[in-house]
């Protein structure tokens, strides 16, 4: 059977928890693709954010890890792009909801508002939990066709 390979990628401030992170996707058997940063050199969240989009569209992932400060920045950068749905979490009952809701295809976090071991139980939750569909895959269509830009 094919395992899943779940993205990872951070700026300076999420790159030690994406160190972690990545620990917990390995021991669970998950392929982890590392789009960086690869130290805590102060880089810009942006430009992980559109790696780790750019590797969901080319299909390379199938679902992706985002860490920043807060999980905002690097949230707002990654949801630019139409096939995102990163959603920010700070427990596990956001990032089952997330899953369960909205089909979020991305968990955002932040390492600095959010400890290290809800973050991983955050992580456990997001890979564990279905999309629950019916009236829900409707608003997430509706995410996929708006064009609400004004
Ligand atoms: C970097 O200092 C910080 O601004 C960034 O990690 C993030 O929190 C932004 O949203």
């Amino acid at each position: 059977m094919t395992q899943e390979t779940v993205a990872v990628a951070a700026d300076h401030a999420g790159f030690p928890l994406k160190e972690t992170l990545k620990g917990d996707l390995a021991a669970r058997g998950f392929n982890v693709l590392d789009l960086g940063t690869e130290s805590t050199a102060s880089v810009d969240y942006p430009d992980y954010a559109d790696r780790l989009a750019a590797a969901l569209k080319r299909g390379d992932a199938q679902r992706g890890i985002i860490v920043c400060g807060t999980g905002i920045g690097i949230a707002i950068a990654a949801n630019r792009h139409r096939h995102v749905r990163a959603a920010v979490c700070h427990d596990a009952t956001a990032a089952r909801l997330a899953r369960q809701h909205n089909d979020a295809n991305v968990l955002a976090l932040g390492a600095r508002v959010t400890g290290e071991e809800v973050a991983r139980d955050c992580l456990r939750v997001f890979l564990d939990t279905a999309f629950e569909g019916g009236r829900h895959a409707r608003r997430v269509d509706m995410l996929a066709r708006s064009n609400r830009t004004d």
